[in-house]
């Protein structure tokens, strides 16, 4: 029996602008999910979810979308593997809200049936790689940021073909979550259908500007000079279509109860918004009272490993 973990993640920058070429940045946070795989009789493939109470039943060789399977089935095509396999997953990222959950289940997934099998564990890269197979089956173009996170760890400037990590330190960022759960595929979906808006090209380009910008904030040490970024970002993200009355609520009462930045991370639609603020309990503590569910993440978090 092999246990893995990998982590959820935020994106600081770059969402939906990393699917078309432009740079990103994101953070791997301390709240993880753990895949526990085990060999099976028989040539079945047998997935329990512990938190959707989801059982997953069929054979090794099905062709399937659901993620979770095609991750198994990388991992069993990497290790050259025909056994029957059962995996049991843990989670304590929400699903839906924009936390990288799908892309962590796939890769802690993979990490333990590769290294089941294996015999030894894959490398990360090997790692990151059958987890990005396994995504662009299961999802709408992704642009591999997701599972390239959760996969390295750390924080990554990430832009198609080319990552790197940044030097941070782990940062407090508060979470606040609009209680409206949405599919990260069907928000790419809408974005692809109006990429050949000129105002929509002009937003990515400026979302992958302000990542640079980003960067040089993290290079210089000043996680402060941040907020800003994030406020242009949420801005940009709206003028993409990607934000809604609710998660705007929430951008408004963080910016009120005095968050120095604030922005979706991920797909946006529903989902989560992230805030830096000096006092990020009081912030919480100001969602609470409004209604919204809150708390703190830290960042800079370790990537998939066998536990
Ligand atoms: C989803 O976490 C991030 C998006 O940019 C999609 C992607 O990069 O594949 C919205």
């Amino acid at each position: 029996m092999i246990r893995a973990s990998a982590p959820g993640k935020l994106i600081l920058f770059g969402d939906h602008a990393v699917v078309y070429g432009e740079p990103g940045i994101a953070t791997a946070i301390n709240k993880r999910v753990y895949s526990t795989a085990c060999e099976l009789e028989g040539r079945k493939i047998i997935i329990e979810s512990k938190d959707t109470g989801e059982t997953i039943e069929c054979g090794i060789r099905d062709k399937s979308k659901n993620p979770i399977v095609a991750a198994v089935q990388e991992a069993q095509k990497f290790s050259k593997s025909r056994s029957g396999v059962g995996v049991e997953i843990n989670s304590q990222i929400p699903i839906g809200a924009g936390l990288g959950s799908s892309a962590a289940v796939a890769t802690a997934t993979i990490a333990s049936v590769a290294t089941l099998f294996n015999g030894k564990e894959p490398s990360t890269m090997e790692i990151a790689e059958m987890a990005y197979k396994a995504d662009k089956l299961a999802h709408e173009s992704p642009s591999g940021i997701d599972t390239a996170i959760t996969s390295l760890g750390g924080t990554i400037f990430f832009k198609k073909g080319n990552i790197s990590q940044l030097d941070s330190d782990p940062l407090t960022f508060v979470v606040a979550n609009s209680g409206v759960r949405r599919n990260t595929s069907d928000m790419v979906l809408r974005v692809k259908n109006s990429i050949m808006d000129p105002r929509v090209a002009l937003s990515m380009f400026s979302i992958g500007s302000l990542a640079k910008e980003a960067r040089t904030v993290f290079m210089n040490k000043r996680p402060v000079d941040l907020g800003p970024l994030m406020d242009r970002g949420q801005s940009l993200l709206k003028d993409l279509g990607v934000s809604s009355t609710a998660i705007e609520d929430l951008v408004k009462l963080a910016k009120d109860s005095g968050a120095i930045g604030s922005k979706i991370t991920g797909a946006g639609g529903g989902g989560c918004i992230i805030s830096l603020s000096d006092d990020p309990e009081d912030l919480i503590k100001a969602f609470k009272e409004n209604g919204a569910f809150a708390y703190s993440v830290r960042t800079n978090q370790p990537g998939v490993r066998i536990e």
